[in-house]
């Protein structure tokens, strides 16, 4: 069998951490990329992380160049990794995640097919579940409802991928549910029972927060504009970057954000856990990724000035589209792919800070 899997947004953050720990695993990663920032040091930095197998220049919109990929590397499976990420972007240029985070993306699944793909993992996130008005730790049953583009787009993904587990003859009715909740409505609509994908098998992972670097420091996190707390707050501590705390008057303990950080080498051990349930037969599923732990902004500054340094703080209003509060119930991924996080939140700094350290 073919070890080959492409990995569509290989040269990101989440996705060269996949890579790395893929080829350790015996498996080549193909890395499809546009390698396009706004910053030219992170597009050459997005270059220098694609260590671990080929990298092939390309949109995953462009259907005969994926097409082509795929003929020359005949992968046993994909990885889609690739998407815009920032969410206070998407409320501003909303047209443009719609058109990469969601037409682009339906393109290169349909193009998987065409190239006789079966099996996907795909990258969604925490932001489809909105401003959670339910008790925490949120699990994969609680309300859909999200708040901005970024997150509506991963939902809609994640409906046109999984309807497809309905049309195979699934009996739960989980996507007519999940897409009668994110739309609100009071009966089934059977379309959404209609995937567009009918021969991909496909595992969704909600990430939480992800954080922290490969122990080596070679690959980390690096997105221009940087609006991730923690490596904001390691920059700021290292004396790169001023920090903005956005938000002090949340109904929290002590009125900032709390959040459900997990280290990308544990979503990275995810990928490769879901990968093989999928090719030992699993069933197409959506899983949340996270520790169940929620830490504040506060909490999470106190422990980047403790491991770190001491920083200044300015205080600025909210984000649009930040929830007060967001921690992950994974007990399904630990039930279904033995996955489990090991890393707490001062190993994740602690790695974080050595990556930001030299780069
Ligand atoms: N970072 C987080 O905390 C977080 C949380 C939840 C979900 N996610 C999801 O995880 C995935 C990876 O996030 P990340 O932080 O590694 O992002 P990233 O920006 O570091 O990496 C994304 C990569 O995708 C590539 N890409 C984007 N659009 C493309 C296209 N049309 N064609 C080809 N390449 C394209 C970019 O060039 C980039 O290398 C994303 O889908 C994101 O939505 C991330």
């Amino acid at each position: 069998m073919s070890k080959n899997i492409l990995v569509a947004g290989g040269a990101g953050y989440i996705g060269s951490h996949f890579c790395k720990l893929a080829a350790e695993k015996g498996y080549t990663p193909i890395t499809i990329d546009r390698l396009t920032s706004p910053s030219p040091q992170v597009e050459q930095f997005r270059r220098s992380a694609v260590q671990w197998g080929p990298l092939e220049i390309a949109d995953i919109g462009d259907e005969d160049a994926v097409l082509s990929i795929a003929e020359k590397y005949k992968p046993v499976a994909a990885i889609c990794f690739a998407s815009l990420i920032e969410v206070g972007e998407s409320t501003l240029q909303p047209d443009l995640y719609w058109d990469n985070n969601y037409y682009k993306v339906m393109r290169f699944f349909k193009t998987l097919e065409r190239g006789k793909l079966r099996h996907l993992v795909f990258s969604s996130s925490a932001a489809v579940y909105g401003n959670p008005t339910t008790a925490q730790p949120l699990n994969e049953e609680d309300d859909l409802a999200p708040i901005s583009p970024y997150g509506m787009t991963k939902l809609s993904c994640e409906i046109g991928l999984q309807g497809l587990y309905a049309r195979q003859g699934s009996s739960d009715g989980f996507i007519d549910e999940m897409a009668r909740r994110a739309l609100k409505l009071d009966y089934t609509y059977p379309e959404f029972r209609m995937s567009f994908f009918p021969c991909l098998k496909s595992v969704i992972f909600r990430y939480f927060n992800a954080a922290g670097a490969d122990k080596s420091a070679t690959i980390g996190e690096m997105h221009e504009p940087e609006t991730h707390l923690i490596a904001n707050a390691v920059l700021a501590a290292q004396g790169k970057k001023q920090f903005t705390l956005n938000g002090s008057d949340y109904p929290t303990t002590d009125g900032t954000c709390i959040r459900d950080y997990v280290h990308v080498n544990d979503l990275a051990r995810a990928h490769i856990q879901g990968l093989e349930y999928l090719l030992a037969g699993g069933k197409s599923d959506v899983f949340n990724l996270g520790t169940g732990k929620g830490y504040s902004v506060q909490q999470v500054i106190d422990s980047v000035k403790k491991h770190v340094g001491d920083f200044a703080i300015t205080h600025g209003p909210r984000r649009t589209g930040d929830p007060a509060f967001l921690v992950a119930d994974a007990s399904k991924a630990k039930q279904v792919l033995g996955w489990e996080p090991t890393y707490d939140l001062d190993a994740i700094i602690k790695t974080a800070a050595a990556f930001h350290k030299d780069n």
